[in-house]
């Protein structure tokens, strides 16, 4: 093939892939694509995954009051930004004229950057704080109430403080993809002799590996009962084929108003059973306190 015939192979290979409307110039900036417009492996990659999962965000967007169009949007974790720039690019910039996202990440540099690119594009309605997710939930920086929060692949327990701030600002929605995960497996890990010799079931964190995929395994099942018990419908799906990573769980959650108490009282089941309470005031502290009695009961009894 010759080399005009790639080049037109690779730009066809692209179109296919952006979305109507989409800002070429951005994905130059973001070094998604080349200055010549050509996609390499790893990008691909990255923006197949961005896509993807803008498009579970956009249908959430929609659902908001006047189609999103004042919507709040806060992703965590955001590193260099794709995710968020390419949700403005595509929903904020020309469908929600009053909307904002705000990009929190604890790296200076990255910070710098995303803000002069901003502003280079004129993404006026981009604000990029210099936070970790937890300060985040106090920031002044912050409105009271977010709509959607996102975090992608935000490191360890970031994930965890990004549903914390969630539930703080009373996001109607919450978008994670969890990163790896390493505090529940050393908690694992401290406590495998005493879970061995009581049950066969710690044959499944025996291991070392399976220590690590049970806790990550466990963290997720776990944040998906604290936002259940905390008023959010919960789905899990995987976010794209495995081939293209390895975290890839994709938890969306929704908010009701109807905490559910069974989720609650599993959670703290499950806290108990892989010797993990120790976790509950740092990891769950908005848990719903559970009914002494179902004529008692705060909760609902689902
Ligand atoms: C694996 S990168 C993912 C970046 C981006 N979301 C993406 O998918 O391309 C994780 C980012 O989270 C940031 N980070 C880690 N812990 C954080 C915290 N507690 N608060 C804010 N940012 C954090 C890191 O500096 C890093 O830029």
């Amino acid at each position: 093939m010759s080399a005009a015939a790639k080049i037109e192979r690779e730009q066809a290979a692209l179109r296919a892939e952006l979305r109507p409307g989409q800002s070429v110039e951005l994905l130059k900036q973001l070094h998604i694509l080349t200055r010549e417009g050509r996609l390499n492996q790893d990008s691909r990659r990255k923006l197949k995954q961005v896509l993807h999962l803008f498009q579970f965000i956009e249908k959430l967007l929609l659902e908001l009051p006047q189609q999103g169009a004042a919507a709040t949007l806060a992703d965590h974790g955001a590193g260099k930004s794709y995710l968020g720039f390419i949700i403005y690019d595509l929903f904020f910039r020309d469908r929600a004229p009053a909307g904002q996202v705000y990009g929190i990440e604890t790296r200076t540099d990255l910070v710098e950057r995303s803000r002069a690119l901003a502003e280079r594009l004129g993404f006026d309605r981009m604000r990029f704080l210099n936070l970790t997710v937890a300060e985040s939930a106090t920031s002044a920086e912050l409105p009271e109430q977010v709509d959607v929060v996102t975090a992608l692949h935000a490191c360890d327990t970031a994930t965890d403080d990004a549903i914390e701030f969630a539930l703080a600002k009373r996001a109607r929605f919450v978008v994670v993809v969890p990163c790896c995960q390493a505090e529940v497996a050393a908690s694992l890990r401290e406590h495998k002799a005493l879970a061995l010799a009581r049950s066969p079931l710690a044959e499944l964190w025996r291991h070392p590996l399976h220590t690590r995929e049970i806790g990550s395994q466990l963290t997720n099942v776990l944040r998906c009962l604290y936002l259940e018990a905390c008023g959010y419908r919960v789905t899990v799906t995987e976010l794209v084929g495995w081939e293209h990573s390895m975290k890839n769980e994709l938890i969306i959650g929704r908010r009701t108003d109807q905490p559910k108490a069974s989720a609650a009282r599993r959670l703290l089941e499950l806290l108990d059973q892989f010797g993990l309470r120790a976790l509950q005031p740092l990891r769950f502290p908005a848990l719903p306190a559970l009914p002494a009695s179902p004529a008692s009961s705060a909760l609902p009894q689902d």
